[in-house]
């Protein structure tokens, strides 16, 4: 009898990782990837799924363990060797040259593999007649929405022949309709035989997507199941060992006075454009507003015109019943406003510790006279990091050398920790997984029973839906629809987020 095994592509042997300042990342993680899968990789924050495709791509080397790549042992000493290989890598964050088209991007990343540049352009068209994967060739990266330099990535990496495509957290950066695209894109993908790697935090979408998937815990393998053969709630208790809950305890509603009111605010883009439009909106003290949108309906030129960071053409924001209109951001964040944008780079400097980054904003309340208070700015980081859960070795840790969701953790800890009387918080659970976006869900709960308020911007329908007192729905610069959360549903915000508007 033969018994013909399905050719592997990637197969994970015993692989340990201890970061030379000692964090263990991977405890003996071994599983094995078939070709033409796509493969989630599921794990909280920190369980070690960057670390492991990292070390796939050839950029750290694991500290015990071997690693086989269709069935040869993987010696890599840089990226370069995995790309020859057939490994392409999407980062989070891109790697793009901003100035330049994306032709001249794709020319440039398959140089060192000797392919002449009108190779890269034809086959860049073929893979995207292949996979109705579409960017416009002639256009300059800096101009492309982030969903088209992700799909560049892509491109670049099957330009560049890639057979085993990894795509660390693809969807954090992408609208709900992009993540259908990609979706869509990754399938003709498979059929074409390419093997995918996706990491997540997000049980719906490894239910979406994937084939199969290896649940990370801490850096060991907790189980790897046929993604049919498995529930949303299987998965998560694989993921974090406590029972999960899917819903929030909320009291109702007993708003007190309006905390934040904006009348008639007309507020350009950073290119000239009207991107807000005569907005309307009035939160009060113990209330969450929640905005829903598809990204860049001028949601950022919104909150970015609250927190003053940019200049309002038209209308007036009051902060607790006085105008703030034309004050700058520091002024309105010593009134009493937070803002927590959505991009970690904006809110954090990745360069300095954790206590330099608490003291960013908060240098009022530790420096009154000019003299820094270090211990009492130690202790407070210390009492964020404790209270948000923040794994870092310690306060004088570089916040580059933190997971991504605990750099968010401590993002949201350190305003939350001012106590404002309004909060903006941009998709405050991005890049979190199901235990820290949890409990971040509730700490924005508290603050509104604690009679604050709490605008949100998000483009997860389900926490808007489920931490909302009211909803807004901004499409093209205006708020579409406005109202209490009981009058609206997932299907009505969908269709008004696609700017289809629904009768109440
Ligand atoms: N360069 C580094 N030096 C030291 N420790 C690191 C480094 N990179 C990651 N770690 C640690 O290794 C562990 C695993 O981190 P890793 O980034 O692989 O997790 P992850 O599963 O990708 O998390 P997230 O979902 O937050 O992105 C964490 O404890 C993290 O703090
Ligand atoms: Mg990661």
């Amino acid at each position: 009898m033969v018994i013909s095994m399905p050719p592997m592509a990637v197969e994970f042997e015993g692989i340990h990782k201890i970061y030379p300042d000692g964090n263990i990342a991977l405890r003996g993680a071994s599983f094995s990837i078939e070709v033409g899968e796509i493969y989630g990789i599921l794990g909280e924050n920190g369980a070690g799924k960057t670390t492991l495709m990292r070390i796939l791509y050839g950029e750290i080397k694991p500290t015990s363990g071997t690693i086989k790549i269709f069935d040869h042992v993987a010696k890599f000493s840089g990226p370069w060797d995995a790309i020859k290989t057939g490994i392409g890598m999407v980062y989070q964050h891109f790697s793009l040259i901003g100035g330049f088209t994306v032709a001249e991007n794709l020319i440039l990343s398959a140089l060192p593999l000797g392919i002449s540049a009108q190779n890269v352009l034809e086959r860049a068209k073929e893979s995207m007649e292949e996979t109705g994967l579409k960017v416009p060739l002639e256009e300059r990266i800096n101009s492309l929405p982030v969903g088209v330099r992700q799909r560049v990535e892509i491109v670049k990496a099957l330009v560049r022949n890639a057979k085993i495509l990894i795509l660390d957290e693809p969807t954090s950066v992408l609208t709900p309709i992009e993540v259908e695209d990609l979706f869509e894109v990754l399938k003709k993908l498979r059929e074409s035989g390419l093997t995918i790697l996706f990491i997540t935090h997000k049980l719906k979408e490894v239910k979406a997507i994937t084939d199969k998937v290896t649940v990370l815990r801490k850096g060991q393998v907790m189980g790897t199941r046929r993604t049919k053969e498995v529930s949303e709630l299987e998965l998560a208790r694989m993921m974090v060992e406590r029972e999960v809950l899917f819903s929030l305890e909320r009291s109702p509603t007993r708003p007190g006075n309006p905390l934040l009111e904006v009348k008639d605010l007309w507020v350009r883009s950073d290119s000239g454009l009207p991107a807000v439009k005569g907005v309307n909106l009035s939160i009060r003290a113990g209330e969450i507003l929640g905005i829903a949108g598809v990204q860049g309906n001028g949601q950022k030129e919104f909150v970015e015109a609250i927190s003053g960071i940019r200049k309002p053409e038209k209308g007036t924001i009051k902060l607790k019943g006085e105008d703030i209109t034309d004050l700058d951001n520091s002024k309105v964040y010593r009134r009493g406003l937070a803002y927590i944008p959505d991009m970690r780079s904006m809110g954090l400097v990745m360069d300095i510790d954790l206590v330099s980054n608490l003291l960013l904003t908060r240098l009022e309340e530790f420096s009154p006279d000019g003299v820094i208070r270090w211990r009492k700015a130690v202790e407070e980081t210390k009492s964020v990091m404790k209270l948000f859960n923040v794994v870092a070795e310690s306060v004088r840790t570089q916040v580059r050398r933190l997971s991504g969701g605990n750099q968010q953790k401590f993002m949201l800890g350190r305003e939350i920790a001012r106590k404002p009387d309004v909060i903006i918080a941009s998709e405050p659970t991005h890049g979190l997984d199901v235990g820290a976006t949890e409990y971040v869900r509730n700490k924005l709960v508290e603050l509104r029973d604690s009679g604050k308020a709490v605008l949100l911007i998000s483009t997860d329908l389900d926490e808007i839906m489920q931490l909302s007192d009211r909803i807004a729905v901004m499409y093209e610069g205006e708020l579409i629809a406005q109202g209490p959360t009981r009058e609206f549903n997932l299907e009505k915000i969908g269709l008004l987020m696609g700017g289809v508007k629904v009768e109440p």
